[in-house]
């Protein structure tokens, strides 16, 4: 990225090691192996990190120059943020190479930057942004408060921060997760890529340097054509992933699961999504 020097400082020399490569290996093999899918089922992240980006837009007291999206996956909040600030300077983080690679290139006209990065060794310039944003991924970092300090040694002072964070979806899904583990456990899979923790948000970037924390929640309504759209969806999430992992054991999981869901009137998902937005401080 042209404007961005390397980094002057000494950030956390992990990123290299046990935890940090096993992370890095799951990531691949959850989002970047489904990359090319990646919610285009069903505009699931897009939607959430669209409202994220209003969230943002809304904080800031002028349009931004430049912004960071970090774990940004295919960039859904970057194209968002460069949809509604074309002038800015947009940036889209990813570890995920197999994510990066699977960018749309110049679909808001505006153009988003694409770099592969982990979150907790951003390699862009202290104060760079005016704002930051991380689209329900902070729960899957191995340190969530390490990422939080790196994006906020990545923003300007009284720039902005914006995550969100999937909280709860209705209880009638409860059984495809069931359903997935016990699957797993008798094919002797073990799941290296679970939902994460969830994060305390405000405890959470307040630590990191933020201050000025406003937080909402809002429920979400997707509705799937058919038991099978439903199944597109789930294959095109990192749990695809998963299922690949099951092999043979698939298609059984694959026909039971069809069966509950056919009985599903409607067939929707209403998910739960926590917003906050914050300000760097002044240090
Ligand atoms: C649930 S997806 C969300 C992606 C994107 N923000 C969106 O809204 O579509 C989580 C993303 O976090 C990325 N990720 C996980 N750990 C990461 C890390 N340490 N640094 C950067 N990205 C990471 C994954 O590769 C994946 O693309």
């Amino acid at each position: 990225m042209g404007s961005a020097a390397p980094s002057p400082e000494p950030v956390h020399a992990g990123t290299t090691g046990g935890p940090w490569q096993a992370h890095r290996a799951e990531m691949e093999a959850a989002f970047g192996g489904n990359a090319a899918s990646y919610d285009a089922a069903l505009p699931f992240f897009a939607t959430i990190a669209d409202r994220l980006a209003e969230a943002i837009r809304a904080r800031l007291a002028g349009p931004p120059r430049v912004f960071v999206d970090v774990a940004a996956g295919r960039g859904a909040l970057a194209e968002a943020m460069a949809a509604r600030c074309p002038q800015a300077l947009t940036v889209a983080s990813d570890l995920s190479i197999g994510m990066i690679r699977a960018a749309p290139t110049g679909s808001t006209g505006a153009a988003v930057h694409y770099l592969q990065a982990d979150a907790e060794l951003l390699p862009l310039r202290s104060g760079l942004a005016d704002a930051v944003g991380c689209s329900t991924s902070l729960r899957l970092f191995v340190s969530p408060a390490a990422a939080v300090r790196q994006m906020r040694r990545v923003t300007r002072a009284g720039g902005v921060l914006g995550v969100s964070e999937l909280g709860p979806s209705d209880a009638k899904w409860g059984f495809f997760g069931d359903m997935l583990r016990r699957q797993l456990r008798r094919a002797g899979v073990r799941p290296v890529h679970g939902a994460g923790r969830p994060q305390a948000l405000p405890d959470l970037v307040t630590a990191g340097g933020y201050t000025r924390w406003e937080s909402f929640e809002q429920t979400f309504t997707f509705e799937f054509t058919d038991e099978l759209h439903w199944w597109e969806w789930v294959r095109s999430q990192s749990q695809g992933h998963l299922l690949r992992e099951l092999g043979e054991g698939a298609p059984q999981l694959r026909e039971a699961a069809l069966r509950v869901v056919r009985d599903f009137r409607p067939i929707d998902l209403h998910q739960t999504v926590r917003f906050l937005t914050a300000l760097a401080t002044h240090q």
